[in-house]
């Protein structure tokens, strides 16, 4: 699978985004991670539909949306209007996960499933046929800026393990954390899709994002 780095703008300055966006775009981020909070699934409150819109005509890049929302079939459509190409919901917030994946295919989009630091990776198994993306969450959702999990590690190795079983194509993506220091050991585990945001996002963003390209490249 091709590594694929998708800068998470929870990180951005929300009064400049236009400016913070392109600035990745131009140091070869290719995916645009949408942190969405519902103050529910998690205690913060992020944004939502509104920001989406607005920076969808900022860019082509991919708008890969991660869902921290309660029973969230119910948002599914319209973020994929809004211009979502992958929608990422929570195995725990799901009362169906297998239908809102169906939903989230049904609209077009690349179906993701996440699961937090304390869900058993087997909760994935049953789900692989729906699926074109796991993101694995690498500390408790609801906040950029935390330290990535050790354990998160041997988490990823047995997702990746447990992908391979399936031969089924599906990315492996990773969140929370991850800064230049430690995406080698990341990707090494079986990650291929790779989420920052503070490390992107805070300083210089472009040359940021090529430092990590250029890992994510084999460089
Ligand atoms: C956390 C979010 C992450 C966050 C990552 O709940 O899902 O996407 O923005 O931020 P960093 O890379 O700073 O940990
Ligand atoms: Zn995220």
């Amino acid at each position: 699978m091709l590594n694929i780095l998708s800068p998470s703008i929870l990180a951005a300055d929300f009064k400049n985004l236009e400016h913070d966006i392109k600035a990745a775009e131009s140091g070869g981020a290719k995916w645009l991670h949408i942190d969405v909070m519902d103050g529910m699934f998690v205690p913060a409150i992020s944004f939502g539909m509104c920001v989406q819109e607005s920076i969808r005509p900022c860019t082509d890049m991919f708008f890969d949306t991660h869902l921290m929302i309660m029973d969230p079939i119910r948002y599914i459509r319209e973020f994929a209007e809004l211009g979502s190409n992958g929608i990422t919901v929570h195995e725990e917030a799901c009362p169906d996960v297998r239908a809102a994946l169906k939903m989230i295919r049904d609209c077009g989009c690349r179906a993701g499933l996440s699961i937090n630091p304390g869900t058993p990776v087997e909760k994935l198994e049953s789900h692989l046929e729906d699926v074109d993306m796991i993101l694995m969450m690498s500390v408790e959702p609801g906040s950029g800026g935390q330290k990535y999990l050790p354990q998160s590690t041997d988490r990823i190795r047995q997702v990746s393990r447990m992908i391979k079983t399936s031969s089924r194509s599906i990315d492996l993506e990773v969140d929370g954390g991850i800064r230049l220091s430690n995406v080698k050991e990341v990707l090494d585990a079986g990650a291929n899709v790779i989420v920052a945001g503070s490390a992107v996002f805070h300083g210089d963003i472009k040359a940021n994002t090529e430092d990590f390209v250029r890992i994510l490249n084999g460089e």
